[in-house]
């Protein structure tokens, strides 16, 4: 943050520099300084001005308060949401919330360094009951799966993931799953965000989006259907790699290298995605390298996974545009 607002001040100085050497070049007699320094200083000026712009932009977006009203959640625990919690956790949370993929959520590694950007410090912490988690009522977790948005109002990190996406039902047993999950001691490095990041939400491609949480989100029935498998691309975030289209045309932050879907999986029987997706090894023998989750997606039941593939095998395929 602070050096978020450092890096302001120095564009906003270098903005002013070449604002001044513009009316320098101006009153120059020379034509030959004149008109290129003129041009030149006006074009530098401009360029930083921008980027002092979009950065504050992002500095007010990533701190401001946002309104959301709040939620009221009963949690009934049964037996069988707490399981569908926990499998939703291990497939959904664990990746970015436990350092090995796996249950328990004690915290993450950085997500800065998947995106081979400076993103700062993205630590997602310790979602045990004896961490993060404590701090927050049902009603509030809630809110910060669905929107992001904490109790103080600040947008997390969580604003800009696509857990919100999960039907309430999911959601809630998500929370069922948390609240009685083992309790772990311990602590992640706090959040920190670059002023690369705060540039790049400033430019709107965080995705930091805070949607209204009464609105509520329903999965279709859980089957080997193209619904189902639509329901489980957004909520799995398939897209924030893969593309909006699917076919590989994400934007940075997203990590570089995410193929298109829409060519590969239309090509592939059901048998070839289930052995991509379970071993990490499709069907040419390449072995997909990180940061593609394959092993949390193989993690999904029969069920989910057929659903995901119908849902995929259905696409057209889509060339992209060089
Ligand atoms: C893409 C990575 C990612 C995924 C997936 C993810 N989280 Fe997070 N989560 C984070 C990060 C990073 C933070 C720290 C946010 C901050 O402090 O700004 C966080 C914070 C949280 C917090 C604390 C909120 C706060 O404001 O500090 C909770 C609760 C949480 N996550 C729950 C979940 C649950 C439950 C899931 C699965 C349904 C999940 N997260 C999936 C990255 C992720
Ligand atoms: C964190 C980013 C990320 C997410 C999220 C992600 N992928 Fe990927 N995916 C990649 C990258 C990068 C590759 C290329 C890896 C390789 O081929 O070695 C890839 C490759 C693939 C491949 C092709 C592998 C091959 O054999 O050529 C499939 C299929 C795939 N992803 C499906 C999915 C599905 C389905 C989802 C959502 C459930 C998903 N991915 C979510 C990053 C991601």
């Amino acid at each position: 943050m602070v050096s978020s607002i450092v890096t302001i001040l120095i564009l906003l100085a270098l903005a002013a520099l070449f604002a001044w050497l513009v009316t320098r070049a101006w009153k120059s007699k020379r034509w030959y300084i004149k008109f290129p320094g003129v041009i030149l200083a006006g074009l530098f000026t401009l360029v930083f001005a921008l980027l002092t712009f979009a950065m504050a932009k992002g500095l007010y977006d990533l701190t401001r308060p946002y309104p959301v009203a709040s939620v009221n959640v009963t949690i009934a625990g049964t037996p069988e949401q707490i399981a569908r919690g926990e499998h939703l956790a291990t497939v959904l949370c664990a990746g970015c919330h436990s350092q090995n993929g796996q249950l328990p959520l004690t915290g993450g590694n950085n997500l800065s360094d998947d995106s081979g950007l400076p993103l700062g410090d993205l630590f997602a912490p310790n979602i045990t009951p004896a961490g993060k988690i404590k701090e927050f009522s049902d009603n509030e977790l809630y809110r910060i799966l669905r929107t992001g948005v904490e109790p103080n109002g600040r947008a997390s990190f969580m604003a800009g993931v696509t857990a919100r996406y999960m039907s309430d039902a999911d959601a809630q047993a998500v929370i069922a799953y948390l609240r009685q999950s083992p309790p772990v001691e311990k602590q992640t490095p706090p959040i920190s965000y670059s002023p690369l990041l705060t540039l790049l939400g400033g430019v709107g491609l965080l995705g930091i989006n805070v949607p209204d949480p009464l609105q509520p989100v329903t999965a279709p029935p859980k089957a080997a259907t193209k619904e189902y498998g639509e329901y489980v691309v957004r909520f799995l975030d398939c897209r924030g790699c893969h593309g909006p289209t699917l076919s590989g045309d994400a934007l940075p932050p997203a990590p570089p290298g995410a193929s298109n879907l829409t060519v590969i999986v239309p090509k592939w029987s059901k048998d070839n995605f289930f052995q991509a997706m379970r071993t990490g090894v499709d069907v040419t023998g390449h072995r997909i390298s990180p940061p593609m989750p394959w092993k949390q997606v193989g993690l999904l039941d029969d069920v989910e996974l057929e659903a995901l593939y119908e849902y995929l095998h259905a696409l057209s395929p889509i060339v992209a545009k060089k």
